[in-house]
């Protein structure tokens, strides 16, 4: 078990392009995943990409459980999705809320694609292969675009709706992802 230090926003590694993965089901890519999931679990995440660690693969990890709190939330399966292609399903787009492990204590609205088709693989070279929307699309496209190194603020359109985490949800208490 490994927690490792996630890099905040201003690390030149997180603006960079990630590389692809070549090869499937070998311990070097089965002690990342671990990594990271050992990572996201203890800061709460509900998802996080290789280059948040500082190794600039292709490969994201998310996943978000049901919690008794937030009995409306919506759930997300535990995935491993390694050099993931995206196709937004139709123009349409909703904005929501998103915060960032690199971008601690802080919350913007983001414009995301409602509905979303994805492909990939998983760390045994498993095709994945699904049809999303909502909360699924959102988590997949933030995720995604730390590969391509872009980060959520690069996407908020109404810099009115930034800000600090306790600030703009006082007396809630919500993860800081
Ligand atoms: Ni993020």
């Amino acid at each position: 078990m490994t927690i490792k230090t996630v890099l905040k926003m201003g690390d030149p590694i997180l603006l960079q392009k990630a590389a692809e993965v070549t090869r499937f089901d070998t311990p070097e890519l089965h002690a990342l995943i671990q990594d990271m999931q050992d990572t996201m679990a203890h800061m709460n995440g509900a998802g996080i990409a290789a280059p948040q660690i500082g190794l600039s693969l292709r490969v994201v990890i998310f996943g978000v459980g049901s919690n008794p709190r937030y009995p409306d939330a919506e759930q997300v399966p535990y995935t491993v999705l390694i050099n993931p292609t995206l196709r937004p399903i139709g123009d349409a787009q909703e904005d929501g809320w998103e915060g960032c492990l690199s971008v601690p204590g802080l919350r913007g609205v983001v414009p995301r694609y409602e509905r979303l088709h994805y492909t990939g693989f998983d760390q045994y070279g498993k095709p994945i292969d699904r049809l999303v929307s909502g909360f699924h699309a959102r988590v997949v496209q933030h995720e995604c675009d730390h590969l391509d190194g872009i980060l959520y603020p690069m996407r908020i359109q109404d810099l009115t709706k930034f800000g600090y985490t306790d600030v703009l949800f006082p007396n809630q208490d919500i993860q800081d992802d």
